[in-house]
């Protein structure tokens, strides 16, 4: 084990030199001082720090990170000033430009390009992402997950802008690892197309390796809370069982499955008949459209025929997505399921794939209806998009990822967990 770390050392030391020289022959602010190898054994060209230039700086990010008053108030200022919101925002032309050259393109944006650990690289996984919009806010979450020996799938839903599908394929390409769905579709709100992306992107991640683990699907607002290092050591916790909601579902969205839908101008709407039952009587759990399984759940999703018969039941029911991956949870042989009954429900805050803040359940502790405390940002759709005041108790829960993120409304939130997050990565390779 430490020979083995001893080794691994360097190899990241000899690729740290090779990087470095060419990071100092390029024409990026790396600090004038003298070659000092703890600097480049310490990796922090890897960090993102003040030296980067961009305006986000400005903040006290510790300050931010251990709930500070001032330093919230100072960034909620901030963040609400037009001129820096506009200096934050990265055009998708930028990424089309900048991505011509990808080697400059991963290191002026700092992507990590070797495995930081053997454990890591022993644990690859597979990520399924859907895009439509803010190109800036998904290639920021790509930097945050990316590691060279993980896979991603990006689906940018048909309707999207012409130029937000150049920039997220230039940024693809510039990654061996990283690839375009074969199949795009598109997405209407609460119908079949969201789940379809999915699928889509979990057959071509598939059939791309035999080797990842676990699959996990994101959306562009979507941002880590853990290091790949932190989500690898949870998965394997779960000793080959699946994280995700589902729990029975409540009769106030029972018509959402005993009704048929059907989309009419790209929105979705009551077909004005009844459904069957589901095949086979299987019970229809509830939960969400963010899920955290293993390889051979996606196995069965993509092969096993009773899944394919509850898919093709499943497509013009409203929101399928919120229950077709809590009902397969439940279906016995899929790897890492559990049984049907109640004892075995799970909630999304006990799920470790989501944290989402809906309105309704906020409030403050002590109250019995109170799950999360008030949201820090502000809301759409009633979810918590959130701002930087919501991080110190985001980072104390245990979820892999949280929904949702806006660097257009708080790009200090980002900014601040981003950085949080390379120091830890870095720092736990010392
Ligand atoms: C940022 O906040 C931390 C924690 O309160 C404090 O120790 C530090 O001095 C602050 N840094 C700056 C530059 O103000
Ligand atoms: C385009 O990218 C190149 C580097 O790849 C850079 O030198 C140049 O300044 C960029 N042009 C614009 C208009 O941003």
């Amino acid at each position: 084990m430490r020979l083995l770390k001893a080794g691994r050392l360097i190899l990241l030391l000899k690729l740290t030199i090779v990087l470095g020289s060419i990071w100092m022959l390029s024409l990026f602010s790396y600090p004038k001082t003298s070659w000092d190898p703890t600097y480049i054994l310490s990796y922090s060209w890897l960090e993102y720090t003040d030296a980067d230039g961009i305006p986000e700086t400005a903040c006290n990010c510790s300050a931010i990170l251990r709930g500070e008053r001032e330093a919230l108030e100072e960034a909620k200022l901030l963040s609400i000033t037009r001129d820096f919101r506009e200096s934050v925002h990265i055009p998708d032309e930028y990424y089309i430009n900048a991505t011509q050259d990808c080697r400059e393109f991963q290191l002026s944006r700092k992507y990590l390009t070797i495995p930081l650990s053997q454990e890591e690289e022993d644990f690859p996984l597979a990520y399924s992402i859907v895009v439509h919009h803010k190109v800036d806010n998904f290639e920021r979450l790509l930097r945050a997950i990316y590691a060279p020996h993980n896979i991603y799938c990006i689906h940018v839903d048909k309707k999207s802008e012409p130029s937000v599908f150049s920039a997220v394929m230039a940024i693809t390409s510039c990654f061996p690892n990283t690839f375009m769905v074969s199949q795009p579709v598109t997405v209407v709100y609460a119908a079949w197309p969201r789940v379809q992306a999915d699928l889509n992107c979990m057959a071509d991640l598939y059939k791309a390796s035999t080797k990842w683990k676990y699959f996990i699907n994101l959306c562009g607002q979507d941002f880590p809370l853990k290091t790949n290092l932190e989500i690898v050591r949870m998965l394997r916790s779960l000793k080959g069982g699946n994280s995700l909601e589902s729990e029975q579902m409540p009769d106030e969205k029972k018509w959402r499955v005993t009704s048929s839908h059907k989309i009419v101008d790209g929105g979705i709407q009551w077909a004005g008949k009844a459904k069957e039952p589901p095949p086979f009587n299987l019970p229809i759990l509830s939960g969400n459209a963010y899920i955290v399984v293993n390889r051979g759940y996606v196995r069965s999703v993509l092969e096993d025929n009773r899944i394919q018969t509850l898919i093709e039941w499943a497509k013009d029911t409203y929101s399928p997505d919120e229950f077709l991956w809590a009902t397969i949870q439940r279906i016995p042989g899929v790897p890492g399921a559990t049984w049907p009954n109640s004892k075995y429900d799970m909630s999304d805050m006990n799920a470790i794939a989501r944290l989402v803040k809906w309105q309704w359940h906020e409030g403050s502790q002590g109250s019995l209806e109170a799950v999360y405390p008030e949201c820090h940002g502000n809301h759409v759709r009633s979810i918590c998009v959130y701002g930087a005041g919501d991080l110190k108790w985001m980072l104390e829960q245990h979820h892999l990822f949280a929904n949702k993120f806006d660097t257009d409304t708080d790009p200090i939130a980002v900014y601040c967990l981003e950085k949080y997050l390379r120091q830890k990565a870095l720092a736990e390779l010392q």
